[in-house]
């Protein structure tokens, strides 16, 4: 579909501005709060005891056609590569449209990412997007989920959730089998390469060539 065709259909929960643009507008939730986190800079905590299953807060921002949300999304992602910057704040709605969260107001995109989320990912039926309680979170607990990075550049993503799970890089669930072999392979050389060199001094020492 057409970007043309895009600006006729309206997603239910959306603003159009003057410009024809549409947003989804944050709502105060009751559950959460923002706090320094000892994960990463600011991350989001539980108010009070949250059940499981329940909707925390709606991942808002603009709602995007998909030939929009392609070119955000490779703009970001060189500029991530450049930077070590891994924000890209683009979520899939439906077949039609994407949320860009990338806004100061989106406070759904200070959640930080754990090895052992506890909250998840959710689309409701008017495809609203909802960060959900994956399990029983008691007060004071910080919020997380899997942001579900590949192993593209994964060693500048280094994971420091604190988990007893935790694989050490930021990387999502689906792709940790593959992770653990990329490291071995990883490990392995670093190994090779550190014996050699100690060889290469013991020689030195012992005078032999
Ligand atoms: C979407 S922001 C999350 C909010 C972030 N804490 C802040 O204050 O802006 C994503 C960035 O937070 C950091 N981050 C999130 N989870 C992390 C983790 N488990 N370990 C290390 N850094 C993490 C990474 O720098 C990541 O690129
Ligand atoms: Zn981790």
């Amino acid at each position: 579909m057409s970007e043309q065709d895009m600006s006729e259909i309206t997603l239910p929960f959306c603003q159009i501005d003057d410009e024809g643009r549409m947003w989804r507008r944050p709502e105060e939730s009751e559950w959460c709060e923002v706090r320094n986190s000892e994960i990463h800079g600011s991350g989001i905590f539980a108010a009070k005891d949250i059940p499981v299953g329940t909707p925390i807060m709606e991942y808002v921002g603009e709602v995007i056609g998909k030939e929009e949300s392609d070119r955000r999304g490779l703009d970001r992602m060189e500029h991530a590569n450049k930077t070590g910057d891994a924000a890209v704040y683009i979520f899939i709605i439906n077949d039609d449209f994407d949320i860009d969260g990338s806004y100061e107001w989106n406070i759904a995109r200070l959640i930080n990412h754990s090895c052992s989320p506890n909250c998840e990912s959710a689309i409701d039926e008017d495809d609203r997007i909802w960060l959900s309680a994956a399990e029983y979170i008691p007060k004071g607990a910080e919020l997380s989920f899997d942001y579900g990075f590949d192993l593209e550049n994964y060693l500048d993503h280094p994971c420091r959730c604190g988990t007893d799970n935790c694989i050490g890089y930021i990387v999502g669930r689906d792709y940790w089998k593959g992770l653990k072999k990329l490291e071995k392979k990883r490990l392995a050389k670093v190994v090779g390469k550190a014996k050699k060199k100690d060889k290469g001094k013991k020689k030195r020492k012992s005078g032999k060539k």
